[in-house]
């Protein structure tokens, strides 16, 4: 179900017209769909309803408390990786029970603000976290319960600064390592280990990778002889940003987690960003000039990389669409830009475009997830609004930064 769409030649959030939001909200703005946010929470939930999973949303995917907000209450709990994470989720109503703490470099008062915060566990990803936690939690006379991350050397066949579940990638601890810390945690009195969880990478789009992971938790299991009470599977699952690529079969997927789960009963954590949120929101730009050089024509945007990064970072696909879609078109080569002075300040070269003029609006496509978390000040412009629709009703999620604001911090 798509809840962003044309309609005759109008692009559509839920049933309100793009090109009104336009002309009220000041470009360039997010704008998001609740239908398409609930659409997508709900057919994750259902495809693995067998298994009943603890889904941790990835907060690191988007952040905004709004969309928090209304995730908790469809039953969501949160997968955080900053004490500022830790807390908007909590400020979002999240349950301390459905939070999972994460990340490669959790600093001292980092551990200390989850422990107090009595998360469901902390996944721990080197020895000598395991030991820091381990004595923060003896100081403060409790006793944590945490996961342990595996790095299973697994190749997710991804975008490489996506991959995390390499050997050469600094998450998690090796099979070897992790066989020995689960030995040695024993001596550390202060730690329950209920938690084993693993995360190979994001935009995975096939089921091969996760089947591997699988083979080698059951493996890990069946060595420590730990009846794990959670495995944490992470969450790296894939979307179609362009109709080229291969649609993630989740069926699959549940397949497999349903047959591990016969096998070793325990409670899956899932922590899905990208399914969740990736196609529930545009970016809303207008065209400021349209320059035509030798060769092309540069279609220069108010939204630049400093509003959505992926592109210019992981030279990501977004599809771009005119609000208001005109039969005719630009033929030749054509690059939409933004004004940052930076020549990776470029969202999309194609041939042909509807024929568009300056002070036409534009949709940046699936940008939910990693699009506004990722946004920074870059040639002091400001952070934008985020609106979010549901049926014909639109409201202010999040304020656009004001000049003065940014003037002055
Ligand atoms: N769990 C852990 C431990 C993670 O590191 C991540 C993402 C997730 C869950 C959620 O993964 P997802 O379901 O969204 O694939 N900025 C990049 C993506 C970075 C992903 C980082 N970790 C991008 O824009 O593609």
């Amino acid at each position: 179900m798509n809840f962003i769409r044309l309609r005759k030649n109008d692009l559509c959030i839920e049933k309100i017209s793009a090109n009104i939001l336009a002309k009220k909200y000041e470009t360039p703005f997010y704008c998001y769909s609740l239908s398409q946010l609930k659409n997508n929470f709900y057919s994750f939930n259902n495809a693995f309803r067998a298994i009943k999973p603890l889904i941790c949303f990835s907060i690191k995917s988007n952040s905004n408390i709004a969309l928090l907000k209304e995730l908790k209450k469809m039953g969501s709990g949160a997968d955080v990786v900053s004490a500022g994470e830790l807390l908007r989720a909590i400020k979002a109503g999240i349950n301390v029970k459905k939070i999972v703490f994460s990340g490669v470099g959790k600093t001292e008062k980092e551990i200390k603000l989850a422990i107090k915060n009595r998360v469901l566990l902390i996944n721990m990803e080197s020895e000598n976290e395991a030991i820091l936690i381990n004595k923060i939690s003896n100081k403060l006379s409790k006793i944590t319960t945490v996961g342990i991350r595996l790095n299973p050397n697994i190749s997710p066949k991804t975008h490489k600064k996506i991959s995390t579940g390499g050997k050469n990638d600094k998450f998690g601890l090796n099979y070897n390592d992790l066989i020995n810390l689960c030995r040695k945690i024993k001596n550390l009195k202060n730690l329950k280990l209920d938690g084993l969880s693993v995360h190979i990478g994001s935009q995975i789009t096939s089921v091969k990778p996760f089947k591997q992971v699988l083979t080698m938790v059951d493996k890990i299991i069946t060595k420590t002889k730990i009846d794990f009470k959670y495995i944490d599977l992470g969450g790296g699952i894939g979307i179609s940003y362009s109709n080229k690529e291969k649609k993630f079969d989740l069926s699959q997927y549940a397949k497999l987690v349903s047959k591990f789960i016969k096998k070793n009963q325990t409670q899956i954590i899932f922590e899905p960003g990208r399914f969740i949120v990736g196609n529930t929101s545009v970016l809303i730009s207008k065209v400021i000039y349209i320059k035509k050089n030798s060769n092309k024509y540069f279609i220069v945007l108010d939204a630049g990389m400093n509003n959505l990064m992926r592109p210019a970072l992981y030279e990501a696909y977004h599809k771009i669409i005119p609000l208001k879609k005109n039969n005719n078109r630009i033929k030749g080569n054509i690059e939409f830009v933004g004004p940052i002075c930076e020549s990776s300040d470029k969202f999309l070269s194609q041939r042909n475009f509807p024929k568009i003029k300056e002070g036409d609006y534009v949709a940046i496509t699936d940008v939910g997830a990693y699009g506004t978390v990722l946004a920074s000040n870059y040639n002091m412009r400001p952070k934008i609004a985020e609106i979010l629709v549901s049926g014909s009703k639109h409201k202010l999620i999040k304020k656009r930064q004001s000049l003065e604001n940014l003037v002055n911090n």
